[in-house]
């Protein structure tokens, strides 16, 4: 509202109104600066007023310059003078208030900016320390040295490792279950298969040698270096999020501890190859089969189906530029997962899944009992030669899991050497499918 010089005693002096609007623009230079004050009145048309000795031309400029309004014209009396000025006055107080409040929040912008810039270069100052130091301390130092130090201990070979089957005429009493195995296995088309057996009967053994002796055979599809990878169904872990699944692979998201930190970093997710991918080629024999969790067998027919694994993750994204090359492959085509399963179980087949069953041929191996003749000892048989079953002379009777090996005769419990021609008799005479 403006005011009248009446409200302002002795204020409508001419010579004071000039005084006091000299004193405005000296407060206003001392506010911008004189040399912006002179460059904002060019601007606003207030120059000439406020260079000029007139004082209505004064207040005209003066009010241009306050209000930043170029339009405002001269037609006012000189009685509206001491109000004009109260009210420019007031303006200039606000003006500067609301100047230092956002010189206050500049300042505190900027001071938070320079915080946050010393906290990003710290980070990134232990990102390259991380990325340059070594991973060892002194305590994994002294861990990795009696490690290495448990790796130079050892027991003398046990009677399990000397008597380990090395070959296929080393396994005894099996001949009809082993004929069974070679006819599913070394073939051009080999089978998945089922091993039925008692504990310590021979099961992994018997296996694992009919892959080598598949691989010698000119038609077999195992090549040379055919894997032969063993699992146990009763420890396999998995959870069905897929976090872990060593089976059948799994996939690390970003997000969980595990994930490669340059993986993690990019949020791209990394996918873990399983066993079934492993055994690629050759065989995968899983012992007590019949123990694996019924979700994860069902999983693991899916994949003898396929011949592949697939990978799943809702972090992955095929068009994010940062995904290599070979998880982009995964994701799209899968893992090859190409093998023949051999399973083995101390189980009665009733209780294994038929859906399994029917995938596979079945191998019972024979329940060995005593008496038991098991092997004839000759001394023609050269401890260079044979080794595989080196037996203590003065050792009359060895048993190896239900396996009870006792010599023949008086004669052959003084040769130390194990021959292969056994003798056995069995009760469970069937074997085959
Ligand atoms: N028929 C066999 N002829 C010779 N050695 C055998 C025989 N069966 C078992 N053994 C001996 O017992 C050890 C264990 O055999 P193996 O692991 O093959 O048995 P398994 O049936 O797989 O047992 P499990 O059910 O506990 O897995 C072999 O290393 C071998 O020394
Ligand atoms: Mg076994």
């Amino acid at each position: 509202m403006t005011r009248k010089t009446t409200d302002f005693p002795g204020a409508n002096s001419e010579e004071l109104l000039k005084r006091r609007i000299g004193a405005m623009f000296s407060f206003l230079a001392s506010v911008y600066g004189p040399e912006t004050l002179v460059l904002k009145a060019g601007k606003l048309g207030a120059l000439k007023g406020m260079k000029s000795h007139d004082l209505l031309q004064q207040v005209v400029a003066l009010q241009k310059v306050v209000y930043e309004d170029p339009t405002i014209g001269a037609s006012l009396s000189i009685d509206e003078i001491p109000g004009i000025l109260e009210d420019c006055q007031e303006e200039i107080a606000d003006h500067i208030a609301r100047h230092s409040i956002e010189q206050e929040i500049e300042d505190l912008v900027s001071r938070k900016m320079q915080e946050k810039h010393e906290e990003y270069l710290k980070d990134i100052k232990k990102e390259i320390l991380l990325d340059n130091s070594s991973p060892e301390t002194e305590q994994t130092q002294k861990k990795l040295k009696t490690l290495v130090k448990l790796e130079k201990r050892s027991l003398s070979r046990s009677a399990l490792t000397i008597l380990r089957p090395r070959s296929l005429k080393h396994i005894v009493g099996q001949d009809r279950a082993i004929d069974a195995l070679l006819a599913k296995i070394a073939s051009p088309y080999p089978q998945h298969v089922i091993l039925y057996g008692p504990p310590g009967i021979g099961k992994t053994s018997a296996a694992r040698l009919v892959l080598q002796e598949s691989k010698k055979l000119p038609f077999s599809p195992f090549a040379r270096k055919a894997p032969f990878i063993e699992t146990d169904g009763s420890t396999l872990r998995w959870d069905p999020r897929e976090i872990t699944n060593p089976l059948l692979g799994s996939v690390h998201d970003p997000i969980y501890q595990g994930a490669r930190r340059d993986f993690a970093d990019g949020g791209v997710p990394e996918p873990k190859l399983g066993l079934v991918t492993a055994a690629t080629g050759g065989v995968l024999f899983i012992d007590e089969i019949g123990e694996m969790d019924p979700l994860l067998q069902n999983k693991l027919l899916k994949v003898l189906e396929d011949k592949r694994v697939f990978f799943d993750s809702s972090y992955y994204d095929p068009d994010d530029p940062r995904v290599p090359e070979y998880v982009k492959r995964l994701f799209s085509q899968g893992a090859p997962a190409d093998f023949v399963l051999v399973g083995a179980t101390t189980r009665d087949p009733e209780e294994i899944s038929p859906a399994l069953r029917s995938r596979c041929a079945e191998v019972a191996l024979s329940l060995l009992t005593a008496p038991f003749t098991i092997f004839t000892i000759w001394a023609g048989v050269s401890a260079s030669k044979n080794t595989s079953a080196h037996l203590d002379r003065s050792a009359g009777l060895i048993s190896s899991g239900s396996l009870v090996v006792a010599p023949t005769s008086t004669k052959s419990a003084g040769a130390p050497w194990l021959n292969s021609r056994f003798t056995y008799s069995g009760t469970r005479g069937s074997s085959g499918s």
